[in-house]
Formats: C-alpha cells, sequence, structure tokens
C-alpha cells in the first residue's frame, strides 16, 4: 500500500484575521473552520492535509522549504505576499521543479479587485490557481491535486 499523500495548505499574512477581516470579501467563516473542513476534505479525498498560518514571510518560505524536504504538496494562499514577494516566489518554485504540486488560491478574485492585486509573482510557477470562491477555492485545489495524483 502507498504512503497517503501529504499537502500543507499554506496561508500568508492577515488571513488569521479571516470572519473578522473584511467579512464582505473574505466571509464570516474563521481560520479554525477552514481547518475543520480541510479536515473532511482530505478524509474524502485520501489526502493527509495539514493547515498553517503565518504574517512572516520567512516562517513561509521555511515552510516550502519544509514541504519540498518531506515531498508534501503545497495549497498556497499567499494573501498580500502574492503581488510582491520574490523571495515567496523562488521558494514556490522549489516545490513545483522537485515534481510536486503547488496549487495558488484565493478567496477573492484579485483579478476583479485594485489593480496592484491584478499581478501574482507566484502565478508562473504554480500548477494552476483557484480564486474567487471563498472557502471552495481550498476544496477546489484539493480535488484538483486529488485528480491529478491519480492520473
Ligand atoms: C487574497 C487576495 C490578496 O490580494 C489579499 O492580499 C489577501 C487575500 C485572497 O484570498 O483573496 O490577503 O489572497
Amino acid at each position: 500500500m502507498t504512503d497517503t499523500p501529504r499537502v500543507m495548505i499554506l496561508n500568508g499574512p492577515n488571513l488569521g484575521r479571516l470572519g473578522v477581516r473584511e467579512p464582505e470579501i473574505y466571509g464570516h467563516a474563521s481560520m479554525a473552520d477552514l481547518r475543520e473542513a480541510a479536515d473532511d476534505w482530505g478524509a474524502r479525498l485520501g489526502l493527509d492535509v495539514e493547515v498553517r498560518q503565518t504574517d512572516d514571510e520567512a516562517q513561509i518560505v521555511g515552510w516550502l522549504h519544509e514541504a519540498v524536504d518531506s515531498r508534501s504538496h503545497v495549497v498556497l494562499n499567499p494573501a498580500a505576499f502574492t503581488h510582491y514577494s520574490y523571495a515567496l516566489r523562488d521558494a514556490a518554485a522549489q516545490v513545483t521543479t522537485s515534481s510536486l504540486l503547488l496549487v495558488e488560491v484565493h478567496l477573492s478574485n484579485p483579478a476583479a479587485r485594485e489593480s496592484f492585486r491584478h499581478y501574482s509573482v507566484v502565478a508562473g510557477i504554480a500548477t494552476g490557481t483557484v480564486a474567487g470562491f471563498g472557502f471552495d477555492s481550498y476544496r477546489l485545489a484539493l480535488e484538483a491535486i486529488a485528480h491529478k495524483l491519480s492520473h
């Protein structure tokens, strides 16, 4: 029997404020609610899922290194780092160049918002992107990973 594939769901700055922060954009559910939902999705899809959040760029870069070293796939909501962090992009590139999957996710649809959100430094090295579906963006990303791993 093969090992259960691992997926780290990594979240960047201000996403720990979910439920409180601009609920008209990001919804009323919290990071704790995402953890609970992700456990269910993981169990259903046969993925070993772990949700983490940090406001610290160095921390998220370190987690991406850990994903490479532990052969874990990644669902990444880089939050505002999406738009300017080349350090994050370079760390995320190590995931996909190691033949691991990395799906960029966003709760909102950045392309439909302020112009500074239209550019993602991560998109070009990601396996794919899901944006605009609230918590379902994460579910769809996990489903895409499970589907790709089974083919
Ligand atoms: C976000 C979109 C980003 O532009 C923003 O900085 C965030 C959240 C999203 O999930 O919609 O913090 O990544």
